[in-house]
């Protein structure tokens, strides 16, 4: 069992700290906005559904102060992490339920708004990952290996998990999963996070740094390489963490299919191709630190871009709650976010 990894607690937002884990279990708990959009940016919460969910209970935060209050918390908010297009969405709809009240609804009304809607965005998104999991778990064969990158879980979710899902489900369904999980440089999420949820989980999961997947698809049987994503482009083109773009031309490479499991909150239909993603640039210092505790000189350049855009053309299928979507993926995406 998995701890709650974003609780509303009587007032306050309780968020399992992922910066400690695997080697500590801490709750950070949030009592302003403030405090939530640090916690996003430090990555205390991280993947892009948790993030929207957090953003959402965040301004709930302030939402009992008035409009006003509320409107600064999402300004703030929405400058915490530019990729992971769910943020701006869950804040989106905030907005819109609050836009929905009268204009003099008391204080109180605001608040009882703001967070029944952030409890509805959690709920839906475990609701949806759980169907979204049913319809991948169909793409694998009843015994299978797959590889993953970075954390697109439980721990990044409200629950259940994207790419973790479909592997969550496919069990569930009686298929025999082993997991390959790459480490994902400079920040570990898969090292740290999801070697940590699927053991806790009871899977059969083994660890690789990122520049072994090549070798691991050349001497081993990788029946697919499921991942999570931040924002898809209305072609299919699909942010997500850094290398996963290497590890679809690789999985193109060797006939692997290369699938992208993502709630509909995650397609960016304003967006037509992966080009106008924008990608996050984090400090040079995640990659300037050494494992042994050291620093690599302050004078070397750094290029620390937090996600890569993968080609629609290497993708096999994206996996969503209303079903999966193949390629041509243009047609099926608006299909699916018109419906
Ligand atoms: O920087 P992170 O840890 O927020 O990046 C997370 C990812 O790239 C995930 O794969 C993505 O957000 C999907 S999470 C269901």
């Amino acid at each position: 069992m998995l701890p709650p990894v974003i609780l509303w607690n009587e007032n306050r937002l309780s968020l399992l700290d992922q910066r400690r884990l695997p080697c500590s279990v801490e709750f950070l708990e949030c009592e302003r906005a403030v405090d939530v959009a640090e916690a996003i940016e430090t990555l205390a919460v991280r993947g892009a559904p948790a993030i929207g969910i957090a953003a959402a209970f965040g301004v709930a935060l302030e939402a009992g102060k008035g409009r006003a209050a509320a409107s600064r918390a999402i300004e703030r908010l929405a400058v915490t992490r530019p990729t992971a297009v769910n943020l701006f969405w869950a804040l989106r709809r905030v907005e819109a339920r609050l836009r929905r009240l009268p204009a003099d609804a008391p204080d109180s009304a605001l608040f009882s708004a703001v967070l029944d809607e952030a409890f509805a965005i959690q709920r839906e998104d475990l609701e949806g990952n759980r169907a979204l999991g049913r319809s991948g778990a169909k793409l694998l064969p009843d015994e299978c290996t797959v590889m993953t990158h970075c954390n697109a879980g439980a721990l990044a979710t409200g629950g259940h998990g994207t790419a973790l899902g479909v592997i969550r489900s496919a069990r569930d369904a009686g298929k025999k999963v082993r997991v390959f999980a790459c480490e994902t440089r400079p920040l570990l999420q898969g090292a740290r996070l999801t070697v940590w949820e699927l053991m806790r989980d009871g899977f059969d999961v083994t660890l690789l740094c990122d520049n072994m997947a090549g070798s691991l698809m050349k001497s081993r049987r990788i029946d697919a390489v499921i991942v999570g994503a931040d924002r898809i482009a209305a072609n299919g083109d699909t942010a997500n963490k850094i290398g996963t773009y290497s590890h679809a031309v690789l999985a193109k490479h060797f006939g692997i299919p290369f699938y992208v499991a993502a709630p509909l909150s995650t397609f960016d239909a304003s967006i037509p191709s992966g080009e106008a993603i924008p990608i996050e640039e984090r400090a040079a210092d995640e990659v300037r630190k050494l494992p042994g505790g050291g620093m690599l000189p302050a004078e070397y350049s750094i290029w620390n871009p937090a996600f890569d855009v993968t080609d629609a053309s290497l993708i096999s299928a994206i996996i969503t709650e209303k079903g999966a979507i193949f390629p041509p993926f243009a047609e099926g995406i608006a299909s699916f976010l018109s419906e």
